[in-house]
């Protein structure tokens, strides 16, 4: 399987969030490449059967600058193939608790397979495994269902 998380991250939070999904992938024996948003190639997008999107909230609600690019980048390209799926980190304090994962939900369901999103409040805690580890099931039950789907049509 060729899947890798792509994030960003301020002050460490979601950085954090991103190596714990990345371990639990691991444990499934599915190996993902783990890049920070500045070290991914984004022309690479639709050479991954599957994409983590790591996100923090900034701003009122919004998406971080630095991951803009990357927003645009699977409005306008090919990626109707690719599964999707979305973590971050925020402060319930605010208004829009991860506004940012709720943007690129809305974006990722219409442009791609989208699994699942994630939300968690500023840091992973040990009451938060059961979810990340579902969140990493349904993302590669997706990715099998998709492989699956594609080999029917290519026979019919
Ligand atoms: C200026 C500022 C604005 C923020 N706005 C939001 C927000 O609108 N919604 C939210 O859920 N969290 C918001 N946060 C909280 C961060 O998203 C949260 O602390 C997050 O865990 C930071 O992730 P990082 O450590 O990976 O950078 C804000 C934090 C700051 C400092």
């Amino acid at each position: 399987m060729k899947i890798a998380i792509v994030y960003s991250s301020k002050t460490g939070n979601t950085e954090e969030l991103v190596h714990l999904i990345q371990e639990l992938f691991n444990r499934k024996k599915v190996v993902v490449k783990l890049f920070r948003i500045e070290q991914f190639p984004i022309n690479d997008l639709s050479n991954y059967e599957a994409i983590v999107i790591g996100t923090y909230t900034w701003g009122n609600g919004n998406i971080p600058h630095e991951m803009m690019g990357i927003f645009r980048a699977f409005k306008t390209e090919d990626v109707k193939n690719i599964v999707t799926a979305v973590v971050g980190t925020g402060d319930s304090g605010y208004l829009n608790f991860c506004g940012a994962v709720d943007e690129f939900k809305t974006m990722l369901y219409y442009h791609t397979h989208l699994a699942v999103t994630l939300k968690i409040e500023v840091s992973p805690q040990k009451k938060d495994l059961s979810r990340c580890i579902r969140f990493v099931e349904i993302v590669l039950e997706k990715v099998l269902l998709y492989r699956s789907d594609l080999k029917i049509k290519s026979k019919k």
